[in-house]
């Protein structure tokens, strides 16, 4: 075996849609950007042929060898780190790693289920972590198989929320074209409320496109402004123009509420930042529940919290984070 070292540490931020969730399954851009929130991942090589995962509550021990239905037949708990699993299995077998097995622990920053990528960081955490046994990290390689793995959960994924996870940043990804990073000209402060209620993507990727069946042409028209939004936001983010950046996310959110996807927690949520001094605000993600994200004023941020704190949902503030994916 060609490994370097015995154990490694890796770390990789979450996500949030700054613009155009849901119209980016039909071809529109979205912008997404990586947030200051990490999972990190210490992988240690054992020599019992046993993967042993711990994330919080949830574990999973299986031997190696172990094929899909046997981790598929374990109970909730076991089943949430199948995607780990699979980044093992896949870095082993390219690896030709024979009688060793490894032990994951995952510690995460990240709120499960709520948009903010949590699914995506662990996997580009793990395969960082495994990769790093044998060589330095390769950002173009640990993306390559991340996205593959975290498919494993999405089945449809675009490879977005993987891609700002290991390169970092604020980068606009267009389906036909791909990703183009942002360098905004200032400083943003981004705050996440999350409301607790989780969502399932698939589940409401599928109500919308039920909606769309029904209302192509009214479909058309939104994601022709979505369209727009983005447009108007690279240029917003390239000028620093933060009051033009906050009135285009609470358009954006506008048009998600038109397509059904918000949710009356969401709504009080976004409420809250608005009347409190956001500059705007917008569920991020699938929605149906989940987190909003809200734009408030670099000078008056601490202030803000503190207000928007009293109210419900659980609130952090945010800035973009430039490092992807990083050796801890
Ligand atoms: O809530 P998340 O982070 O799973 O985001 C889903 C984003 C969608 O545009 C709704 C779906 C997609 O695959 O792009």
């Amino acid at each position: 075996m060609n490994t370097h070292i015995n154990r490694a540490v890796s770390s990789a931020p979450a996500k949030v849609i700054l613009f155009g969730e849901h119209f980016v399954v039909y071809n529109n851009p979205a912008i997404v950007a990586a947030i200051n929130r990490r999972i990190r991942v210490s992988a240690q090589l054992n020599d019992m042929s046993r993967v042993n995962i711990k994330s919080g509550e949830n574990s999973l021990c299986v031997p190696v060898n172990s094929n899909d239905s046997d981790i598929l037949s374990h109970d909730n708990s076991s089943i949430s780190l199948f995607p780990i699993f699979k980044c093992v299995k896949h870095v082993f077998e390219e690896k030709n790693l024979v009688n060793v097995g490894v032990n994951l622990e995952i510690e995460s920053q990240i709120p499960h289920g709520e948009g903010l990528g949590s699914s995506a960081a662990s996997c580009v955490s793990t395969v960082a972590a495994l990769y790093s046994l044998f060589s330095d990290l390769d950002k173009n390689q640990i993306y390559e198989t991340a996205r593959l793995m975290e498919q494993n959960i999405h089945t449809n994924s675009s490879g977005v929320d993987c891609y700002v996870s290991t390169f970092g940043g604020i980068v606009n990804f267009e389906p036909e074209k791909g990703f183009s990073k942002i360098r905004p000209k200032k400083k943003f402060t981004l705050l996440i409320g999350t409301s607790g209620i989780k969502h399932s993507t698939g589940k409401v990727v599928s109500q919308v496109r039920q909606f769309r069946q029904k209302n192509s042409s009214f479909f058309d028209d939104l994601s022709a402004k979505a369209h727009l939004i983005c447009k108007k936001a690279i240029s917003s983010m390239n000028e620093g123009n933060e009051s033009e950046l906050g009135s285009l996310l609470t358009e954006n959110h506008n048009l998600l509420s038109i397509l059904g996807v918000s949710h009356p927690e969401i709504e009080k949520l976004i409420k809250i930042c608005l009347d409190n001094g956001a500059l705007g605000a917008k569920l991020t993600g699938a929605g149906k529940g989940g987190a909003v994200i809200a734009l408030i004023p670099n000078d008056s941020s601490k202030e803000i919290l503190a207000k928007i704190s009293r109210g419900p949902g659980k609130w952090i503030l945010v800035e973009f984070d430039y490092d992807g994916v990083i050796p801890v």
